[in-house]
């Protein structure tokens, strides 16, 4: 077993695990200080490219950003995510994460969807392709409103049981996305392999967050998004005092000139 993943289940009913979004070497190489699991999610999408769906992410862009990705990981579990429409069967699905993994030397790839894409899971899992499932809200496949999971009976049991099949079938752990608290809770709980949470309350085994939000570089209201700083007031900061030594003719000064 990858010894990256071994760590992560160890830490299951011990200590949290703590997991960032990057899609370049820069920001990977200050969070691998900090994280245990750094994904390359096709929330870049919308984060980067401003497209009103992560569907219109695509292959050979999820491997050009974990290309730049990997080269600022060392210590922490590189995972990526499959973008829509590159897992719709078995072929497809084990073709294109070969690619992503040949090229970006991920650990794993990340997959949206329960019972739905078991088969194609478990493909994966029989050629050694390591596995992350997610559950809750799925951006690629989400219509309509935005609303958490597990509001009715129904969902909640489908839930659990997606959560289950996802760990018989080899999944290594799972992210949890906009998940009503007690039922975080109760999936947690059941299943052996660690939970991701992001709007699935502290009840998870680890937590997840988009570093652009956690940072305050993207702006957005996501009532469960906390800016830990405001990283756009520093970056003007910086720009206005870039400006000023510009116009004052004190930058470039001799020190910085040949
Ligand atoms: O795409 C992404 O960044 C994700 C996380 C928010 C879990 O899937």
């Amino acid at each position: 077993m990858n010894l990256k993943i071994k760590k992560i289940l160890n830490k299951k009913n011990k200590t949290k695990i703590i997991c960032l979004t990057s899609y370049s070497k820069n920001i990977s190489e200050i969070l691998d200080n900090y994280t245990d699991i750094i994904l390359v999610g096709d929330s870049l999408g919308s984060v980067l490219y401003s497209f009103d769906t992560t569907k219109k992410v695509n292959l050979n862009m999820i491997i050009e950003h974990s290309k730049s990705v990997r080269l600022g990981v060392k210590k922490s579990l590189l995972v990526v995510d499959m973008p829509f429409n590159t897992y719709r069967n078995k072929k497809e699905a084990l073709k294109n994460a070969k690619k992503i993994i040949k090229y970006s030397k991920a650990d794993a790839v990340k997959l949206e969807g329960g019972k739905k894409i078991i088969k194609i899971i478990k493909h994966l899992k029989k050629n050694k392709i390591n596995v992350m499932g997610h559950l809750g809200i799925l951006p690629q496949s989400h219509k309509g409103k935005f609303r958490y999971k597990g509001r009715t009976s129904n969902e909640r049991k489908n839930l659990l049981e997606d959560a289950l099949l996802l760990q018989k079938n080899g999944a290594f752990s799972i992210v949890l996305e906009c998940i009503e608290t007690n039922l975080s809770k109760e999936i947690t709980k059941a299943l052996q392999i660690p939970t991701i949470g992001i709007g699935s309350s502290n009840n998870c085994d680890g937590q997840v967050l988009v570093t652009d939000d956690l940072i305050g570089l993207n702006l957005t209201s996501i009532k469960f998004v906390k800016s830990f700083c405001n990283i756009r007031k520093h970056i003007g900061l910086a720009v206005q005092k870039f400006c000023q030594d510009v116009k004052k003719r004190k930058y470039p000064s001799d020190k910085f000139s040949y």
